[in-house]
């Protein structure tokens, strides 16, 4: 039998993380909108795309969770996306009650699914599905540093004329103004990256991939990135059905780890058929430990704004 994804918000992101699970016949899928037609219209063209593409995998479109019960796993991507020269922050609490809501409906059909949020602000939503879901931590998981890090491995392959293939890069922290990249950890085949460039170019690149997002924003004019974040999305969905216990960077609840207790913030972490299945701790320096502070105290406001 094929797995089930069920995807909520069946826009830019939710409709382009459909098109590549089918693409990889990952599962079956089920798109679910507040907007009558448009998840089964999208479904319906995707569904058509099959023949061509020659993927069997199933997808419906709906407006009724019923049709989203027994997922494996159910991608939260419902919200308003951000508009030039708005902040995540400030679409908190719209979104804070769309993903409240969201979470109800999803957890009463598919009460043994795994969750991956990707709604903005991603930490402070994670955090709202994990209270609201009741579930384990290892299952409520959020979507953000594997697209960071994807942000900063392209800039480091346009600097240093590379594969992107031979880059790994390493993002702590939230998704947003106070994410962390770790170049010394972030490698070429191996080689760090502040053994292959200036200081000054490293911190170029760091300062590019912290507002990667507003620069896309900025170009779009309307609405927000969705290519790289779905592909994101779908990478940590496959490592959970492959089972591939593949490290990478999640939100993940901490209970002690990088001395934060009891908030999401993005930190490495292993994902199999169990969802997060470890956190990887590694040793920070006094500098970037501080800004691994800063970044979960930026976390802590949004959640007390939200008090979830
Ligand atoms: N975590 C990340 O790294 C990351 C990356 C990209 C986008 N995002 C966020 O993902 C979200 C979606 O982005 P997008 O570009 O797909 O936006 P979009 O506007 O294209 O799609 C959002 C969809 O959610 C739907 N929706 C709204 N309220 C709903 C509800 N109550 N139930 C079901 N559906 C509902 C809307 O009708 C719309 O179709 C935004 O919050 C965006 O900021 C996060």
């Amino acid at each position: 039998m094929r797995k089930k994804v069920s995807i909520v918000g069946s826009g830019n992101v939710g409709a382009t993380a459909a098109q590549r699970i089918v693409d990889k016949e990952l599962a079956d899928v089920v798109l679910i909108d507040i907007i009558e037609g448009v998840p089964q219209g999208k479904a319906l063209d995707l569904l058509q795309s099959g023949p061509v593409e020659g993927y069997d995998s199933q997808i419906l479109g709906t407006n009724d969770y019923k049709d989203t019960a027994n997922s494996d796993i159910v991608i939260i991507t419902a919200g308003l996306p951000r508009r030039p020269g708005m902040s995540r922050d400030d679409l908190l609490m719209k979104n804070y009650d769309i993903v409240k809501g969201v979470t109800e409906q999803v957890v009463k059909y598919s009460p043994n699914s795994i969750l991956i949020i990707v709604s903005n602000p991603l930490d402070a939503m994670v955090q709202t599905a994990f209270k609201v879901s009741g579930f384990p931590k290892q299952r409520v998981i959020g979507m953000a540093g594997v697209l960071d890090s994807a942000r900063f491995r392209t800039f480091i392959a346009m600097e240093l004329k590379v594969s992107v293939e031979n880059i790994h890069a390493f993002v702590l922290g939230g998704h947003g103004d106070t994410m962390v990249p770790l170049p010394r950890y972030s490698t070429v085949a191996g080689i760090p990256i502040t053994e292959l460039m200036s200081k000054e170019r490293v911190e170029a690149l760091v300062k590019r991939t912290r507002d990667g997002g507003a620069e896309i924003v900025g170009l779009l004019k309307t609405g927000s990135a969705y290519y790289a974040p779905s592909a994101s999305t779908v990478e940590m969905v496959e490592a959970i059905f492959k089972d591939k216990k593949k490290i990478l960077p999640c939100a993940a609840y901490l209970e002690g780890e990088y001395g934060i207790n009891g908030y999401y913030v993005g930190v490495p972490a292993k994902l199999g058929k169990g969802g997060i299945e470890q956190i990887i701790e590694i040793r920070l320096t006094p500098e970037e430990d501080a800004a691994l502070r800063k970044s979960a105290d930026a976390v802590k406001e949004l959640v007390s704004i939200i008090k979830v």
